[in-house]
């Protein structure tokens, strides 16, 4: 078995995400038993976006004979993702949305005849459905806060175009608040809907 973590915070393990994310990781490993585990990491920061010849293949029917730019990179990316047996996000809530540095991941995965079909009746995801588990961080409050959460529509939308619907979100929100107790409760009650999911 083995988890692939992508995880976008330019904090690196010091953000709440990876954090929250480890939390899920340590629960999935215990859930896994004896069975062999690699948790394979990768840091979205230092992803490129695609570029040109990445957009000219996709524009193209096909895909170029020789690959270059971006596009060896994005081939890397997708079988990293076709190998992972389960996936998981972590990532702040950057204005609304997912940061810059996953976005470059997901449009670098997120790739026409590789993992996903375009059909008359839509778009049609190629990739073997596994579980995706989803941490995210937020400054201020989501649920209830006096803010649009793009982020959890966005990502279960665009993992449904590759195949993966077996989608699990869990949040740490707060994190930005002055309130050190309010701070705590948040993190707590985030521990607490991780042990619920994986009980
Ligand atoms: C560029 C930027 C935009 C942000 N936008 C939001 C936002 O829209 N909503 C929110 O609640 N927090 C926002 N924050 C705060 C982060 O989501 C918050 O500090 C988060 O916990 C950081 O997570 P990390 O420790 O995983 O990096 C933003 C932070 C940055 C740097």
């Amino acid at each position: 078995m083995n988890i692939l973590r992508v995880h976008s915070s330019a904090r690196g393990t010091e953000a709440a995400s990876y954090q929250l994310s480890q939390l899920i990781v340590d629960h999935w490993l215990s859930q896994q038993g004896d069975s062999a585990v690699v948790i394979d990491d990768l840091h979205a920061d230092s992803l490129p976006h695609p570029d040109a010849p990445y957009s000219a293949a996709l524009r193209g029917g096909e895909d170029p004979a020789e690959a270059d730019g971006s596009l060896p990179l994005s081939d890397q990316l997708i079988s990293q993702l076709r190998a992972a047996d389960a996936l998981i996000l972590a990532a702040p809530m950057h204005n609304f949305t997912v940061p810059s540095a996953l976005k470059a991941w997901i449009d670098h995965v997120v790739r026409i005849r590789h993992t996903f079909v375009a059909t008359a009746e839509g778009k049609v995801g190629t990739l073997s459905d596994r579980p995706v588990y989803v941490a995210i961080s937020t400054g201020g409050r989501l649920c209830g806060g006096r803010q649009p959460d793009f982020m959890t529509p966005y990502l279960k939308a665009v993992l449904e175009v590759i195949g993966l619907h077996q989608v699990q979100f869990f949040y740490v929100e707060s994190t930005a608040m002055p309130d050190p107790q309010l701070r705590q409760a948040a993190w707590q009650q985030a521990v607490a809907e991780v042990k619920a999911h994986f009980a």
